[in-house]
């Protein structure tokens, strides 16, 4: 039975909100960590004239406790960034690319090739100090700016990024206008360039497909799967996309395809409604909301 994981995301799940207090921030994840969640992506080195919810980044990964075999990524767009994650203490990080170019340019204002040159520097650093370093792939099934997506470009990109170094690379469906129809032939081709052991999805629940993308993605193979507790989420840069697909309803569903997950569906809702009640807004899980509890 293969080991499936699920990356908690308070780092993409911050995005939605105005300013999260950075002591909710470090409860939160603390709560994850708890869960039996093995990967929690616990912030972003951006910069704070751009993401000014993220500028508390350095304090978050002090002040959260790092329980010894549970991975705490952060996001680096650049060699900046990628110091300033080390020197906090990050022991893995991400880079973040895209196949549309106006996304790049409005996410992290540069071409796709620039970007890649951006990469290239952060991965050398990575390799230097040891730090592996996986890769996103944003608008894999559609783009808020560019509208449909070629699946041949979504190959070409995750192929660069992964030739690059990246151990893996996350397909972000960034506005969750994909169906299992699109997912399945966006993947189609990118298993043709990266193997599909070193794949995850990252699907939004924007259209309410999340759930039956990432099946399709699970009889295809892929055994990492990014989701969020409470369904929170979003990105700055792309307007009315909502959050990930909720943490709990993935756990739920793999539970019921008996795919061990190692995480505890209760103390995960009880995270939800901690976080939910923290930011004083309701639940995007499914499960969490159900009255009927089975
Ligand atoms: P830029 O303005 O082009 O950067 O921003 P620059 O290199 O020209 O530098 C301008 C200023 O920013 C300088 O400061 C730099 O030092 C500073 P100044 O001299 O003016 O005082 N700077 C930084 N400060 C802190 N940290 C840094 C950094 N880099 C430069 N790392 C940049 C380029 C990439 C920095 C900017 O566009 C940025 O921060 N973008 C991040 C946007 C973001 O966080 N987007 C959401 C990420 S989530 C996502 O993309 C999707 C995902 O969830 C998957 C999916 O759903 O598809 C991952
Ligand atoms: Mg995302």
């Amino acid at each position: 039975m293969p080991q499936y994981d699920t990356t908690g995301a308070p780092r993409d799940g911050a995005w939605a909100q105005n300013v999260v207090p950075t002591p909710v921030k470090i409860s939160l994840i603390n709560m994850l960590s708890e869960t039996g969640l093995q990967v929690i992506e616990a912030t972003s080195f951006v910069s704070p004239k751009w993401v000014p919810q993220m500028a508390d980044h350095t304090e978050v990964m002090q002040g959260i406790n790092k329980v010894p075999g549970i991975s705490y990524p952060v996001l680096t767009p650049n060699l900046k960034g990628f110091q300033a994650a080390v020197a906090a203490g990050a022991k893995e990080v991400s880079i973040f690319g895209a196949a549309s170019e106006l996304f790049t340019k409005k996410n992290i204002n540069c071409s796709i090739e620039e970007s890649l040159e951006r990469f290239s520097e952060v991965m050398a650093a990575a390799r230097a100090a040891s730090i592996p370093v996986r890769g996103y792939v944003s608008c894999v099934l559609g783009c808020p700016y560019e509208g449909k997506i070629s699946a041949a470009k979504v190959a070409e990109v995750s192929k660069k990024m992964y030739s690059m170094g990246c151990y893996e690379i996350s397909l972000g469906d960034t506005i969750g206008v994909g169906t299992p129809g699109s997912m399945k032939e966006m993947l189609t081709m990118v298993m043709k360039e990266v193997p599909v052991g070193a794949l995850a999805v990252h699907c939004h629940d924007t259209y309410g497909q999340a759930l039956a993308n990432i099946l399709v993605a699970l009889q295809m193979g892929v055994s990492v799967v990014d989701a969020s507790v409470a369904g929170l989420g979003g990105c700055p840069y792309a307007q009315g996309a909502s959050g990930n697909v909720a943490t709990e309803d993935l756990v739920y569903m793999l539970n019921g395809l008996g795919i061990h997950t190692g995480v505890d569906l209760q103390k995960l809702m009880d995270t939800g409604t901690f976080i939910c009640n923290a930011l004083n807004r309701r639940t995007n899980s499914k499960v969490s909301q159900a009255s009927c509890r089975l």
